[in-house]
């Protein structure tokens, strides 16, 4: 069976693990999770980086900055991965869908404004798969109604919009080092911190809502609770590897961007068949996260996705769009409607993509793909 994904290991990872051992501080905010803050800060012109268990914990520490409060409103798009929303509507806000772009799984941007209310607090984008927002758009909506952006860049490491990596343009931005990323240290995440104002604020909320930063830095004897917060904060192990990935995010992107570009170059002819593959606007960049393509129609993803699991390939698909959830429907019943989301929600897949996946196994899947077309011609 060829996976979807496999874990990259760089082989540096049980050498900086015992190096944190041998340092024998664990518990987080130590040698390896500073050398990861300033990796990121240097390297991608990230305000302020705050690494934390996971993007949907990275989220929540978001959602405790915007100080959401019931009764506040947060967009989102609909397709995208729950996490998106959950961190919000944990604080009480009521989570108002937007639609996805005709011709990106992006958020619709030229529906954002009229979904704009008093009580907006936030608007969270997803860069699908890397491929970025619109974001001097998205930023300058933002400003004219005073609305927090928090950039979901859970897929997004080393992308770009224009000149930007994204993680930079929001007011705030989350990461995901989850093992299905491109970096990965099993779980983890990182809140960027882009807006000034929020730096103080920030450390203490990912210090359990104390000033213990403050204490380390030798500015006050002892500690206490000064804010909202929880243990944001991975441990050493979980930094150590995740340094260790660091090291080799170049080579990372060129393996993956080979296979990338193999699949592209492999399926260009299915187009005339109708099939999707996708396309990307001047101002992205492909950071070769996912490789997705919109069958002609939710049964004929569905029969493909089959054919290569009797193949011996794991194709995916995702996300079933929130406005559809069991939650969504019980807490804010809604009869609107999100053709876009229910579009990608239904036809996407997803093929097996990772930095060690061979050039022959990356043929077997485009040989694989192809002759379910050719067996079953729309
Ligand atoms: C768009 C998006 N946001 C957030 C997350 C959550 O990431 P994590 O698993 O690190 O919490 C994911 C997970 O893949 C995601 O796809």
């Amino acid at each position: 069976m060829i996976p979807f994904n496999k874990p990259y290991i760089s082989g540096n990872e049980a050498e900086y693990i015992t190096t944190a051992f041998q340092k024998g501080k664990f518990s987080g905010n130590g040698f390896f999770t500073k050398k990861c803050h300033s990796f990121f800060e240097k390297e991608y012109g990230f305000g302020k980086c705050f690494l934390t268990n996971s993007a949907t914990n990275a989220l929540e520490m978001a959602a405790v900055l915007c100080d959401i409060k019931p009764g506040d409103e947060v967009i989102i798009p609909s397709y995208t991965f729950v996490s998106t929303a959950t961190p919000f509507a944990l604080l009480g806000a009521e989570i108002v869908f937007c639609d996805n772009q005709g011709d990106s799984p992006n958020i619709d941007v030229q529906q954002i404004e009229s979904l704009i209310s008093p009580q907006t607090k936030a608007l969270v984008v997803v860069h699908y798969a890397g491929l970025a927002c619109d974001m001097n758009a998205i930023m300058e909506i933002a400003s004219n109604h005073n609305i927090l952006v928090i950039e979901d860049a859970a897929h997004s490491i080393t992308a770009q919009y224009n000149d930007a990596y994204l993680g930079t343009i929001g007011h705030m931005a989350a990461f995901s080092f989850h093992e299905t990323k491109n970096v990965s240290c099993g779980q983890g995440g990182m809140l960027v911190v882009n807006d000034t104002e929020m730096f103080e604020r920030a450390e203490k909320v990912w210090a359990k809502g104390t000033n213990r930063i403050d204490m380390e830095r030798g500015k006050t004897d002892k500690y206490t609770w000064v804010d909202h917060g929880s243990n944001f904060y991975p441990s050493e192990i979980t930094a150590a590897m995740l340094y260790a990935q660091l090291d080799q995010i170049s080579l990372i992107q060129r393996k993956r961007k080979k296979i990338w570009d193999q699949y592209y170059t492999g399926l260009a002819s299915l187009e005339e068949l109708g099939i999707q593959l996708p396309t990307l606007a001047p101002y992205q960049s492909n950071n070769y996260h996912i490789f997705f393509f919109l069958a002609n129609s939710a049964s004929e993803r569905d029969a493909l996705l089959e054919y290569l699991h009797a193949s011996q390939i794991l194709g995916l698909f995702h996300y079933l769009p929130l406005h559809r959830s069991p939650f969504i429907k019980k807490k804010q019943p809604s009869e609107k409607a999100f053709p876009n989301a229910d579009k990608y929600a239904d036809r996407t897949i997803r093929l097996p993509l990772f930095a060690d996946l061979s050039t022959d196994d990356a043929h077997r899947v485009i040989d694989a793909v192809k002759s379910f077309y050719k067996a079953n011609q729309v």
